[in-house]
């Protein structure tokens, strides 16, 4: 478990932090609701080199096309000279899945220990500052993840405290649970989403009479979903994705994709999700133990891309030079 503060390094040096899937409580986060998020052993790794001129792979037009490289830059390196960042991920791009706060995690890593270190805890506030000003809305669900890997609680009692996050309104606890070791399937539907304009539409819904009442319906499932996690209950776990999934569904944010893929993979779990914003993006699974690879081949059938993966103990970190930052290198 990466508890410990970023160490100090000298350019070039390489940083990698991970993708995450959220398994209840999207969308209510950002209204305060408890959230369980896990990071996925998917990574986005950074090489932060010396340059005449700032680029991201090889694009000077980048610090001004790219939001998240832009603000990593304003908040992160204002005074710092011109860097060449060279980023490779393997988490598909705009699917539910973390890839912006793996992104913004492990290019502020990099920038911290180039600045001469810092506690975790105070990367944990920059990188949400970062996602949360390049996107306009949000909680600090991903970006948690990203930097303390594992199985992360945001506004609930159960875990180990780490640290809080603010923005200008609120304030997020973020705790850290037992990982149950279990393995998971994520799958991306094909269908790209645009996370802001989803918890706009959800903030929508939500201002509607009802929506109070919602929210503490998401508010229940989460925390009971943790509880099950906590007792290492997969069967309670199942039963609420489902619940939690329906709740989605009634703000609005299933897809006919997402649903395919939900019944494509029913009779093979315990139980199934959309996870992240929503409208496109991907799934969570909790497949019946020894049925994994079914799980990611009746996706495939039905048009879905499927990762198996297990959770990510670590979280935003530098790479060891001479270990994966060569792979990188090339992407
Ligand atoms: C996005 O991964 C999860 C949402 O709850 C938005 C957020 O928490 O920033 C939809």
């Amino acid at each position: 478990m990466t508890e410990e503060r970023i160490p100090p390094a000298t350019l070039p040096l390489a940083a990698r932090a991970p993708g995450k899937c959220i398994l209840f409580g999207e969308h209510a986060i950002v209204h305060g609701k408890p959230e369980l998020v896990i990071a996925i052993d998917l990574h986005t790794q950074v090489i932060i080199r010396g340059a005449p001129a700032t680029r991201l792979n090889g694009d000077p037009e980048a610090i001004r096309s790219n939001p998240y490289f832009r603000t990593a830059l304003e908040k992160a390196w204002s005074a710092g000279p011109p860097v060449d960042v060279r980023a490779v991920s393997r988490i598909p791009r705009a699917a539910g899945l973390g890839s912006s706060a793996a992104f913004v995690a492990a290019t502020a890593a990099g920038f911290t220990a180039s600045a001469g270190g810092g506690e975790r805890s105070d990367l944990a506030q920059l990188a949400f500052t970062i996602e949360r000003t390049a996107q306009g809305v949000g909680s600090p669900g991903d970006t948690a993840a990203a930097v303390a890997g594992g199985c992360i609680t945001l506004n609930a009692e159960a875990g180990r405290l780490l640290w809080s996050v603010q923005d200008e309104q609120r304030s997020w606890t973020v705790r850290r649970l037992e990982d149950p070791g279990w393995i998971w399937v994520v799958a991306y539907s094909g269908v790209p989403r645009d996370t802001a304009e989803t918890v706009r539409s959800v903030g929508r819904r939500l201002a509607q009479p009802d929506g109070p009442e919602l929210l503490e319906r998401f508010a229940t499932v989460a925390l009971d979903g943790i509880r099950a996690v906590v007792k290492e209950d997969r069967t309670d776990v199942g039963e609420l994705m489902k619940r939690n999934q329906e709740l989605l569904r009634e703000v609005g944010v299933s897809h006919p994709r997402l649903e395919a893929m939900l019944d494509a993979v029913g009779p093979v779990s315990l139980g199934a999700k959309l996870t992240g914003a929503g409208a496109g993006g991907s799934l969570v699974v909790l497949p019946h133990p020894g049925r994994e690879m079914e799980a990611a081949r009746k996706i495939a059938r039905v048009g879905g891309v499927a990762y198996v993966v297990r959770v990510a103990t670590e979280g935003a970190a530098l790479v060891p030079e001479g270990a994966p930052a060569s792979t990188a290198s090339g992407g």
